[in-house]
Parts: structure tokens; sequence; C-alpha cells
């Protein structure tokens, strides 16, 4: 695994890998701790409920101890007639912010998602933390999300031009549902 910032505190160093399993009940944890309740209710989240993120597209950030201490994620969306992902949350342990954790994980998700041919992102989010890396409202003024949200709020990049070209209507869930394992009693 390839740590970034060689050179400083081991405390400041941290590697970019894809989500497993297990780091679920942790990454949840962070959330809670960089973000509060509140990430549970988003608009984003009614297109995250009950779906898996996009195939291939979550990611941690773990420090060298292996906690983890950053997480984004990517969901399949449809924007009318275009697809597209929508991201998010990203977050990072507050414990760890302003180590270019974020950039990291925002930079790594952009590679992945353009190496795996998809056209544009979406997300809710701090213009000026995004605009850092090519987002802008520009894309999103025919979109909606399905839920209260501040619409100068609402960014997109493409990665293929044109790819949100003519989108319209509020975003729709199109990723794979989450499946329960059924435990079945037996009498
Ligand atoms: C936003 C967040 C992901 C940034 O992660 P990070 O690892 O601290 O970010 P980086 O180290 O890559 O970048 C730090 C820079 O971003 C800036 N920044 C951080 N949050 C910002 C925001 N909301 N708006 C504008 N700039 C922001 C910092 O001031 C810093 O600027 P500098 O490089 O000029 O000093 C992290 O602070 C976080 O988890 N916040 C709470 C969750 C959240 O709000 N997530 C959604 C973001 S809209």
């Amino acid at each position: 695994m390839e740590f970034h910032q060689d050179n400083v505190a081991p405390s400041a160093q941290f590697a970019i890998a894809a989500e497993a399993r297990a780091d679920i009940p942790a990454r949840d944890a962070l959330l809670d701790r960089a973000m509060g309740p509140r990430w549970k209710k988003k608009s984003s989240e009614k297109l995250r409920r009950g779906r898996l993120p996009a195939e291939g597209l979550a990611f941690v950030a773990r420090d060298a101890a292996g906690a983890v201490v950053g997480t984004v994620r990517l969901w399949d969306v449809c924007a009318g007639e275009k697809r597209a992902l929508l991201l998010g949350p990203l977050a990072v342990d507050p414990a760890a912010k302003s180590a270019g954790i974020g950039s990291a994980l925002m930079r790594h998700a952009i590679g992945e998602v353009t190496r795996l041919g998809h056209g544009a992102i979406l997300l809710v989010g701090d213009a000026p933390y995004y605009a850092r890396f090519g987002f802008s409202a520009g894309k999103t003024g025919e979109l909606a999300m399905p839920g209260p949200y501040e619409r100068h709020r609402f960014l997109a990049r493409e990665l293929a031009e044109g790819a949100l070209d003519g989108a319209r209507g509020t975003l729709v869930a199109t990723g794979r549902r989450v499946v329960r394992e059924r435990v079945r009693a037996v009498a």
C-alpha cells in the first residue's frame, strides 16, 4: 500500500484504498464525528438509502496504523435521460483535517470514475471546496435533488465533455439494491 506524504510524522501519513466491508462500522462512526447525525437526513441520502455504492467506487483513507481516517463513495443515478454518479458523503476525521486527505480522496475517486468510463459526477457541497476539483453549478441548472437542498451547492463535473448536455429533472437512484440476508428461524 502506497502512503502519501512520506516525509512527515506517522500521524499525517495515509493511504487510499477500496472500502472493505469490515471498514463500514469505522466509516459510519467517522461520519458521525465529522458531520454529526445530520448526514443521515440529507436529500442525498434519499438517493443512497437501500442501495449499494456504484461498483468499485467506495474508498477509504487509512492512517499508518490502518485506522479509517477518511471516506468517500459514489452512487449510480439518472439525471433525466443521462446516467451520472452522485458523490458523497466525503468526510475526514476531524483529528486529521487539512492534511490533504480530502483532496487525495477526491483525486483518487475522480481518477477511478474516469478510468471506469463514467461521464459525470454530481454532488451537493461547498463550492469553494469542490471548485478546486473542477466542480461548478454550471451544469445543474435544469436538475434537482429529491428533497430540500441549497441550489448553489448543487454541483457537477463532466468527465466526458457534454455528458450532462440536456440533462433535466429530479435525480433518481439507479444503483444495485441492498439485499438483506434473511435468517429463517428453524422450528
Ligand atoms: C471538507 C473536508 C472533507 C475536507 O477534508 P480535508 O482533508 O480537511 O481537506 P484537505 O486537507 O484536502 O484540504 C484542506 C483545505 O480545504 C479547505 N476547506 C475545507 N473545508 C472547506 C469548505 N467547506 N469550504 C472551503 N474550503 C474548505 C481548508 O481550508 C484547506 O484550505 P488550504 O489548503 O487553503 O489550507 C473535511 O473538512 C470534512 O470532513 N468536513 C466535514 C464533513 C463535510 O462537511 N463534508 C462535505 C464537504 S462540503
